[in-house]
């Protein structure tokens, strides 16, 4: 059998928080599926290291460190991808923090400060200078949310208030930006094998049992498998998809 073109063939899609998790997998994944990626996080390091695995697997990769939280970062990340590569088609908005875990009441300023900007001020960023470099040609973009973006599960309340949020930008922007062909959706991914579950793990005892049996599938998700229904709603076969959120979450929101 003939294998035929990936699914982002030739695109030239943006990922942020890709040095680790469901990022950095997704940096493989579109990579597979034919895009040129432009890898944005904080830890340059590990962008330099994966993008170079990339390009010596034969992708097209680069990357452009920064802080999703500033403005002038994301708009110097879309640049360099457009500067690079001619255009940008695709965007993964992937970055995101956890913080610290207490009951609301318990919490800082600085803790909300934390979630907020990076999870809904980041995403905010990425949404305004990604449209502003794909209304010409339309594009595509996906929001990471969570299954907490859904319903109230025992992670920290600012978590959740900003993956809802992450949802609400999400439809507005998809709304706004469908007659310009640029389609805006979401992920709500549930139990994800990363290093802000292993961390949330190490801090709470018994934590881990507890989160795997929330779901009818009882385990944890590979990034990997995140990734893949990220890369999907990326690519054309997505077509009338929009304003769409998508629970990739082993069931965890079913029952
Ligand atoms: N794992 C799960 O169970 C789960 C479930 C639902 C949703 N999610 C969401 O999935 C996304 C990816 O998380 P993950 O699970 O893959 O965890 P992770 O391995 O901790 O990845 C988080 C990524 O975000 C980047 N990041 C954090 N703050 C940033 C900032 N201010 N600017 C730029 N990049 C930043 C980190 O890179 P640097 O530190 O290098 O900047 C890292 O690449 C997040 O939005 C998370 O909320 C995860």
């Amino acid at each position: 059998m003939t294998q035929g073109p990936g699914s982002l063939e030739g695109k030239v899609a943006l990922i942020t928080g890709a040095s680790s998790g469901i990022g950095a997998a997704a940096a493989r994944v579109f990579a597979r599926e034919g895009a040129r990626v432009v890898l944005v996080a904080r830890r340059e390091d590990r962008l330099a290291e994966l993008s170079a695995e990339l390009r010596a697997g034969g992708a097209q990769a680069s990357h452009c460190a920064g802080d999703v939280q500033i403005s002038a970062d994301v708009e110097r990340a879309v640049s360099h991808a457009v500067q690079t590569y001619g255009r940008l088609d695709v965007a993964f908005n992937n970055a995101g923090a956890g913080g610290d875990v207490a009951p609301l009441h318990l919490l800082e300023d600085a803790a909300y400060d934390l979630v907020m900007d990076t999870n809904v001020r980041g995403v905010w960023n990425c949404l305004r200078h990604e449209i502003r470099a794909m209304t010409a040609h339309g594009g595509s973009i996906v929001n990471t949310s969570s299954v907490a973006g859904l319903v109230a599960p025992s992670v920290p309340a600012p978590y959740i208030a900003a993956k809802h949020a992450v949802i609400g930008l999400t439809k507005a922007a998809a709304v706004e930006c469908a007659a310009d062909g640029v389609r805006v959706n979401a992920i709500a991914p549930g139990l994800t094998r990363s290093e802000m579950v292993e961390d949330w793990f190490a801090r709470v005892p018994g934590q881990q049992a507890k989160s795997m049996a929330s779901a009818p599938q009882n385990r944890m998700a590979e990034p990997e498998e995140v990734a893949e229904a990220a890369a999907w709603l990326c690519s054309e076969r997505a077509s009338f998809v929009t304003g769409a959120t998508l629970p990739v979450d082993g069931g965890r929101t079913t029952w």
